[in-house]
């Protein structure tokens, strides 16, 4: 069965790597999804907050996307969130830069530890960078999509969330997944301070944010199987080159 929430609930506090990476893989196989509290620990995750909360200060979040329905005037948002891309080795983000390789770490060394090598079949060598994303409150939201549904690449979404004293019953903000195959069960992830998310990024993770009362915010990676990456290259080179052609 898909087991309630907390099931897949897991302390990072004294958890050595190993231990995380354990969860991890038990519960990507078992459920799709996998919940580590408590990452960084308390200073390290408010240093990174910190860094996130300047960023919004300077302005440099833009939207995330707008996307218009038939060019008609009822200009639809999909998704209410503002973005910034991080490579990590800014020197305004050191801290996330931290928070970036500690992930990176658990899910390099799960990849190593899983049936030879595999954490699900997956032969994962590369990462986006890290999207910083901010819902501004007042209803902001992320309509129900799937974040890999065409084979781009994209095998694991990874989700650090940042806020604190969240209460979700008046800051709203839920992420509800809806995993494949269980049409009676979603998956309702509270976006707690120094809480970090795994799932799978394909068609058996659809979700949804749910409108944000509070301003919210979080740090997305999504991690490259090797093969599904370079087939997705592969194809875009061919649909330029013969773009070009015409
Ligand atoms: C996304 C997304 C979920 C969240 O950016 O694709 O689904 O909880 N974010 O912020
Ligand atoms: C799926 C899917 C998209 C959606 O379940 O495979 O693509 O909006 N869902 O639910
Ligand atoms: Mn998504």
């Amino acid at each position: 069965d898909f087991p309630e929430s907390s099931h897949f609930l897991h302390e990072a506090h004294n958890e050595t790597t190993n231990g995380i990476c354990r969860n991890v893989i038990h519960d990507m196989d078992a459920y799709g999804v996998c919940v580590v509290d408590n990452f960084l620990g308390d200073g390290q995750g408010k240093a990174v907050l910190s860094e996130v909360l300047d960023m919004s200060t300077k302005g440099v979040f833009k939207d995330g996307q707008l996307v218009s329905s038939n060019g008609r005037q009822d200009l639809k948002t999909i998704r209410g969130d503002q973005i910034t891309w991080i490579d990590g080795r800014e020197q305004h983000c050191t801290q996330i830069g931290k928070l970036i390789s500690r992930v990176d770490a658990i899910i390099m060394r799960a990849n190593k530890m899983y049936n030879n090598g595999k954490l699900g079949d997956y032969n994962i060598n590369g990462r986006t960078k890290a999207m910083v994303a901010c819902y501004p409150g007042s209803g902001s939201h992320y309509v129900k999509h799937v974040d890999n549904p065409n084979r781009d690449g994209r095998c694991i979404t990874a989700i650090y969330y940042l806020n604190l004293h969240w209460d979700i019953k008046c800051s709203g903000g839920l992420l509800r997944i809806f995993p494949e195959g269980w049409t009676d069960k979603v998956a309702d992830i509270e976006p707690l301070f120094d809480r970090l998310l795994f799932f799978w990024s394909d068609r058996r993770n659809p979700h949804e944010v749910q409108p944000a009362f509070h301003t919210r915010y979080a740090i997305t990676l999504w991690y490259f199987d090797a093969r599904e990456r370079e087939d997705a290259c592969r194809r875009y080179e061919k649909d330029r080159s013969s773009l070009k052609k015409k």
